[in-house]
C-alpha cells in the first residue's frame, strides 16, 4: 500500500495540528510547574531543605506575632511586611497572634 500525494495532504496538517495542541498543552503545564509565583518563601533561609522554627511556649512573652506572609525581614516574627504584601497582590494574610490570658502566670 503506498500514500498517495492527496493523502499526504490530509495526513500532514491533521499531524502538524496535533503536534501543536501536545506541544502547547505541555508547555502550559511546564510553566505552571515551575512558576516563581507557587513559590510561597523567596528568601528565608534558602540553604535549608524545611523552615522550621521551635519555641519554648515560656520564653514567648506576654504577645507575639508570627508571620504567615513570608515576608517579614524578622522570620518567623511579623514585621507588617504582609501589609505591603497584601496591597500588591490582593492577598489577605495576616500574622498569628498569640496572647497569654490575662492573670495566667
Ligand atoms: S509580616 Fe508576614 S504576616 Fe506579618
Amino acid at each position: 500500500m503506498t500514500i498517495s500525494g492527496q493523502d499526504w495532504l490530509t495526513v500532514i496538517p491533521t499531524a502538524g495540528a496535533i503536534g501543536l495542541v501536545v506541544y502547547l498543552a505541555v508547555s502550559k503545564f511546564q510553566s505552571c510547574s515551575s512558576s516563581k509565583d507557587t513559590i510561597v518563601n523567596r528568601s528565608i533561609k534558602k540553604d535549608v531543605e524545611k523552615v522550621v522554627d521551635s519555641f519554648d511556649i515560656e520564653d514567648l512573652g506576654d504577645s507575639t506575632a508570627f508571620c504567615r506572609c513570608w515576608r517579614s525581614k524578622k522570620f518567623p516574627y511579623c514585621d507588617g511586611s504582609h501589609n505591603s504584601h497584601n496591597k500588591e497582590t490582593g492577598d489577605n494574610v495576616g500574622p498569628l497572634c498569640l496572647s497569654k490570658k490575662s492573670g495566667s502566670s
